[in-house]
């Protein structure tokens, strides 16, 4: 962060005394103004419910240009990473900040593929949910229960812990989200295989069964490559700054993402892939691509408290990248699927165009973002709708992680304890409760 020869001077219309307050520019984006002094100068607090204009840190990992439609990890465009490379290139990316030579990666590879099994005691806590119990549910258990193993590396200031409990979170994620599934299902769950990549190895534990031979599809396993590294990580969205904060009393690494685990599950953040999808089956079912209008009709009227899932973003005031990726990996998957008439992409795309074209969308810049599309293309691999967080959280785990640890890494970090307006009554005495 460069302070820069600018600064901010806040003077109050009550004569009280003007303050300076430093300007600091990045490398991208809008500077931001320190006001780290401001309650020790003033007595007052600044005052931003859901952060609208606040960075909470500075970081370098990814970077989103709202106006744009732009996303970088590390500097490189999501268009990029999403054609030149796979997932595991882009944890090492998001984690280490370079791309790995072919050593690095074979070597990044390695350790991750020997982390992928769990403890054979995590399979007990599972029998103690429900067999219809929601994937993200046990998700949350699963990944607090994970610092019950690794006493070897919940000390978030070592180094080599942080390091090591990364590559486990990322390695185990998907064995933890497969085994979420099998319980479901009710079938035996799936050991990992070191031959399949890491998509493919997702796959296998998800679908294959003692009974026979499980061939991974390439077009799938491409298609989920992708999709993982399109949710990988997104700057400080809600479930980022849960981890963050989380993670700032110290806490194990493996608490604080289950703590990230917990919050992407609301609809208005990861949750909104199953929701998104789920309202293209009501649309669906109501009559289809007719029935859009009517559908339109409700969202925009505030009473009925219907959204439009998939759609609007914090920061992105035009087309989310990675919904683009995902419409183009739609269209390849269903392809390759025979699946191209798929009623529910038709719909999808229709629906888009209706809403792109309709003023309540347009002035207020919703656009698509990454879950309008996900949706369809993980049903078409055959992913059950409620796991649709579940895999948004296997693949944002690298973020949430190297988020975590950059924050750490930083020896200035503080716990994060935000204040208040307080609007509460004034000190007042307890009366007898014959007088109440
Ligand atoms: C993710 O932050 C991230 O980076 C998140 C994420 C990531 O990778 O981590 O990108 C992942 O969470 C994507 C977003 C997924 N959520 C949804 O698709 C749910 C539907 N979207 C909305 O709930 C909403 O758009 C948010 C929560 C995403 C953003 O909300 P904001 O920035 O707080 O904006 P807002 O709710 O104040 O909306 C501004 C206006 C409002 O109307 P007015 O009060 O101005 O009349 O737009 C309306 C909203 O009612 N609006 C919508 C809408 N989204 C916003 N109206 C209908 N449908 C929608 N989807």
């Amino acid at each position: 962060m460069k302070a820069s020869d600018t600064k901010a001077t806040l003077s109050f219309s009550n004569g009280g005394q003007a303050v300076d307050l430093p300007i600091y520019k990045g490398t991208l984006g809008p500077d931001v103004i320190d006001i780290r002094k401001l309650y020790a100068q003033t007595g007052m607090f600044t005052y931003d419910p859901g952060f609208m204009s606040t960075a909470s840190c500075e970081s370098a990992i990814t970077y989103i240009d709202g106006d744009k439609g732009e996303l970088l990890y590390r500097g490189y465009p999501i268009e990029q990473l999403a054609t030149n490379c796979d997932f595991l290139e882009t944890c090492h990316l998001l984690l280490y900040g370079e791309l790995p030579n072919s050593d690095e990666k074979a070597k990044f590879t390695d350790l991750v593929t020997h982390h992928t099994m769990v403890n054979e005691q995590m399979q007990f806590f599972l029998r103690g949910f429900r067999r219809d119990a929601h994937p993200m549910a046990i998700m949350t258990g699963l990944v607090g229960a994970l610092s019950a193993f690794y006493h070897d590396s919940t000390d978030i200031n070592n180094p080599k812990h942080r390091e090591i409990a990364a590559v486990r979170l990322i390695a185990k994620m998907p064995t933890l989200v497969a085994m979420a599934y099998k319980y479901t299902v009710g079938q035996p769950y799936m050991y990992p295989k070191n031959d399949l990549s890491y998509a493919g190895n997702f796959l296998h534990m998800m679908f294959a069964t003692p009974c026979e031979e499980y061939k991974v599809s390439p077009v799938l396993e491409r298609a989920l490559d992708r999709i993982f590294i399109l949710h990988a990580d997104h700057e400080q969205n809600a479930s980022t700054s849960t981890v963050r904060l989380c993670g700032s009393s110290g806490t194990n690494p493996f608490a604080a993402i289950a703590a990230g685990v917990a919050c992407l599950w609301g609809p208005a953040h990861g949750g909104a892939n199953e929701a998104a999808l789920n309202m293209l089956y009501d649309i669906q079912k109501a009559g289809g691509v007719e029935k859009i209008g009517e559908f339109i009709k409700q969202v925009k009227d505030k009473n009925s408290n219907v959204k439009l899932m998939g759609f609007g973003h914090r920061v992105y005031k035009n087309y989310d990248p990675r919904a683009k990726l995902m419409q183009e990996t739609c269209r390849e998957v269903l392809g390759e699927l025979g699946l191209e008439n798929d009623p529910l992409f038709k719909l999808a795309m229709a629906l888009e165009k209706i809403a792109l074209e309709d003023e309540y969308f347009v002035s207020r810049k919703l656009y698509p973002n990454v879950d309008f599309y996900s949706g369809i293309v993980q049903r078409a691999i055959g992913i059950p709708v409620p796991l649709f967080t579940a895999i948004f959280a296997l693949a944002r785990t690298v973020g949430w992680i190297a988020q975590l640890n950059e924050m750490i890494g930083d020896p200035d970090y503080k716990i994060g304890r935000p204040r208040q307006l307080f609007e509460g009554s004034p000190k007042r005495d307890v009366k007898p409760i014959g007088a109440r």
